[in-house]
C-alpha cells in the first residue's frame, strides 16, 4: 500500500452524523451573560448547563460544532483512565483519587441522563471497561489499580478471566457500570436542546481574543461579544495568558475503524496496560455488522511517522480480530497535563470572569463533562466538592515536575535548534503531486504542498502561534507544530489551535 492509499480522512462519527446546516456565524456585535468559545463536549455541555441555570449564553465555534477533539475521540464513557487511580493517589493522595473518582461518575451519569430525557440517539450502550495486562509484567501494576479505584468507591474488579477477554491476557481490571456513545450524534443532541430553549450558537466563528473588563469583550473578525462570564472551552486555551502552552501538552493518537467479523465482537470497551497502547470498542454499524475501533499509542505531535503508525494498527486488527482494510482512518490529539489532573477555573488568579478548562490527558468525555459542571457552578454561584482538585491556579508540577521541566526544555530546545538550524535542502519543484514537505526558498524554509493539479502552494514555515518550525504530517495531509500542537491544512486554514491565524501565504516569485 502506498502512503497516499492510507490516507486519513474524517472520523467514523463525523463520517456519519447527518447534515445540519451550518448555525449562522456572528454578524456584528451581541451581548449575553456569558459567551462560551468552543463547541466541543466541554463547551457545549458547559452551554446548555448555564442555560439551565437560567443565564443567557452564546457559544461561539471556529468551525462546526463537534468536530475538534471530540468528534475523533473512542468515546467510551468511562470513569476508568488507564491506570490513574493508583498514580493519583500516589501523586496527590487518597482524598484526591476519591474526588477524581466522585466527578468522572457524577459525569457519566449526567451523560447517561441526557442520553435518556432528551432521547438522543447517540447509539449509548452499557459495557464494562477495562484495562488488560497482555503480558505478565504489568499484572502487578492492574492489581495496584483494581484495588485503588476499589478504594476511591469505583465498580472496580481485579479479574483473571471472565469470559468476556476478546484474546489471551493474564489479567485485568475490569469497571461495570461503564458505556459508549457516539460522542457527535450526543453533541448534536445537546445542541438541539440548548437552541430549542433560545441558546445562541455561532459556528464558523473563530474567537482572536478576549478582553478583560465588566463586561468582558470576546472579540472574533466577524463582531464582538461582550459577555459578564466568558468560558475558554477551546481544548488548549489560545490567550497567552496564565501559562497553560508550560503546563499542558499535545499529543496525537491515530485511529482507525473497520468490520468486525460477527464472532470476534469484542464484549466491552478495552485498553491496553502494556505498550503500545491498544485502546479499542466496537459500534452499531450497518444492521448486521458493527465497527471496531481502535485508537493507537499517543506520541507528542509532529514527533512520529503518522503512516507507519497507521499500519501498525491496521495490523493489529487484523491480527486479532480479522478485520479487512478499515473503512475510516482518522488522527486525533489531546492535551496532557503533567499532573494527570485537568485545569478547570479562572485563566489566571484574580480574573475570575474568564475561565477555561483543558488538560484532560485523552480523557475528556467524562473529564470535560465533570470540567462543565465546575464551570457552571462557579459562575451561577454554587459550591462544587472536585473544584479544589482541578484548580487551574494550581502550577500543575506536583509529582510530574521532572516531566514538566522535560518537555519545557524540550519545546524550548526544538525552538531554539530551528533558529540555528540550515534551511532543509529540498526543492519545491521535487514535490510530487498531493505531497507536502518543508523545503528551502531561496534559503528560507517554506512550507510546500503541491495540489492534485500540480500546482505548489506556499507558506511561510513558521507556526503563526509562536513561531516554531512546522512539520509535515504524511498520513494526515497537513503541516504540524510541536511546540503546542496547533495545526494547519494545505491551504494554510488552522486544524488545531492555540494559533488564531492561518498561515502566511509566499508570493512564489
Ligand atoms: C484519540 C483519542 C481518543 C479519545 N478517547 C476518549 C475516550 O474514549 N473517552 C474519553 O473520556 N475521552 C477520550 N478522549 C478525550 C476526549 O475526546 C477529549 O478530552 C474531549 O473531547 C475534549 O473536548 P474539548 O471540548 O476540550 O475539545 P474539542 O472537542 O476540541 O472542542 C473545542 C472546540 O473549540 C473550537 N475552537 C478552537 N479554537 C477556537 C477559537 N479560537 N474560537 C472558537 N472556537 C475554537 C474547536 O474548533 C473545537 O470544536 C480521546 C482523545 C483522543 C485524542
Ligand atoms: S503552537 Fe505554539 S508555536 Fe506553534
Amino acid at each position: 500500500m502506498t502512503e497516499t492509499e492510507r490516507a486519513t480522512g474524517k472520523s467514523c462519527w463525523l463520517a456519519s452524523v447527518p447534515e445540519r446546516p451550518l448555525a449562522a456565524p456572528l454578524e456584528g456585535d451581541e451581548r449575553a451573560e456569558v459567551a462560551v468559545v468552543g463547541g466541543g463536549i466541554v463547551g457545549v455541555t458547559t452551554a446548555l448547563m448555564l442555560q439551565r441555570a437560567g443565564r443567557s449564553v452564546a457559544l461561539l465555534e471556529a468551525s462546526r460544532v463537534g468536530h475538534g477533539v471530540t468528534g475523533g475521540s473512542t468515546a467510551k464513557i468511562t470513569s476508568q483512565h488507564g491506570l490513574v487511580y493508583h498514580e493519583l493517589e500516589q501523586r496527590h493522595g487518597r482524598e484526591a483519587a476519591l474526588r477524581y473518582a466522585r466527578s468522572n461518575q457524577a459525569a457519566r451519569e449526567w451523560i447517561e441522563r441526557q442520553v435518556d430525557t432528551l432521547g438522543i440517539d447517540c447509539g449509548f450502550e452499557r459495557r464494562p471497561a477495562y484495562v488488560y495486562a497482555e503480558g505478565a509484567a504489568q499484572v502487578p501494576s492492574v492489581e495496584r489499580e483494581a484495588e485503588a479505584a476499589a478504594r476511591a468507591g469505583l465498580p472496580a474488579t481485579f479479574v483473571r478471566g471472565d469470559g468476556r477477554f476478546p484474546f489471551e491476557v493474564h489479567a485485568a481490571v475490569r469497571f461495570d457500570e461503564q458505556a459508549q456513545f457516539d460522542p457527535v450524534r450526543y453533541l448534536e443532541g445537546l445542541v438541539a436542546d440548548f437552541v430549542a430553549k433560545g441558546g445562541v450558537i455561532h459556528e464558523a466563528t473563530r474567537a482572536i481574543d478576549v478582553e478583560r473588563g465588566s463586561p468582558c469583550t470576546v472579540v472574533t473578525r466577524r463582531g464582538e461579544i461582550r459577555a459578564d462570564h466568558v468560558v475558554i472551552a477551546t481544548n488548549i486555551p489560545f490567550l497567552d495568558r496564565g501559562g497553560y502552552f508550560a503546563r499542558v501538552f499535545p499529543y496525537r493518537h491515530m485511529a482507525i475503524a473497520a468490520t468486525v467479523p460477527a464472532a470476534r465482537v469484542p464484549a466491552g470497551m478495552f485498553i491496553s496496560a502494556d505498550s503500545p497502547t491498544r485502546s479499542f470498542r466496537t459500534a452499531p454499524w450497518t444492521e448486521n455488522e458493527r465497527l471496531l475501533i481502535v485508537v493507537g499509542e499517543a506520541f507528542p505531535t509532529a514527533a512520529a511517522d503518522t503512516v507507519q503508525r497507521l499500519m501498525e494498527l491496521e495490523t493489529f486488527a487484523a491480527e486479532r480480530f480479522g478485520t479487512a482494510a478499515p473503512t475510516f482512518r482518522w488522527g486525533n490529539q489531546d492535551y496532557y497535563a503533567a499532573d494527570r489532573i485537568p485545569f478547570v477555573g479562572p485563566l489566571v488568579p484574580g480574573i475570575t470572569r474568564i475561565r477555561v478548562a483543558t488538560g484532560f490527558n485523552a480523557w475528556g468525555i467524562t473529564a470535560g463533562t465533570a470540567a462543565a459542571m465546575i464551570l457552571t457552578d462557579a459562575i451561577a454561584g454554587r459550591d462544587n466538592d472536585w473544584a479544589p482538585l482541578y484548580d487551574s491556579r494550581r502550577i500543575g508540577w506536583r509529582g510530574g515536575a521532572r516531566s514538566l521541566v522535560r518537555k519545557n526544555v524540550a519545546v524550548a530546545a526544538g525552538w531554539l535548534a530551528e533558529r540555528i538550524e540550515q534551511a532543509p535542502p529540498r526543492e519545491p519543484g521535487s514535490l510530487r503531486r498531493g505531497e507536502g514537505a518543508i523545503v528551502s526558498v531561496s534559503g528560507k524554509a517554506a512550507a510546500a504542498y503541491r495540489d492534485q493539479d500540480g500546482e505548489v502552494h506556499l507558506f511561510d514555515a513558521r507556526c503563526t502561534h509562536m513561531g516554531c518550525r512546522l512539520r509535515w504530517n504524511i498520513a494526515e495531509s497537513s503541516f504540524d507544530c510541536h511546540c503546542h500542537g496547533s495545526r494547519f491544512d494545505v491551504r494554510g486554514e488552522i486544524l488545531n489551535g492555540p494559533a488564531v491565524r492561518p498561515l502566511r501565504r509566499l508570493d512564489r516569485r
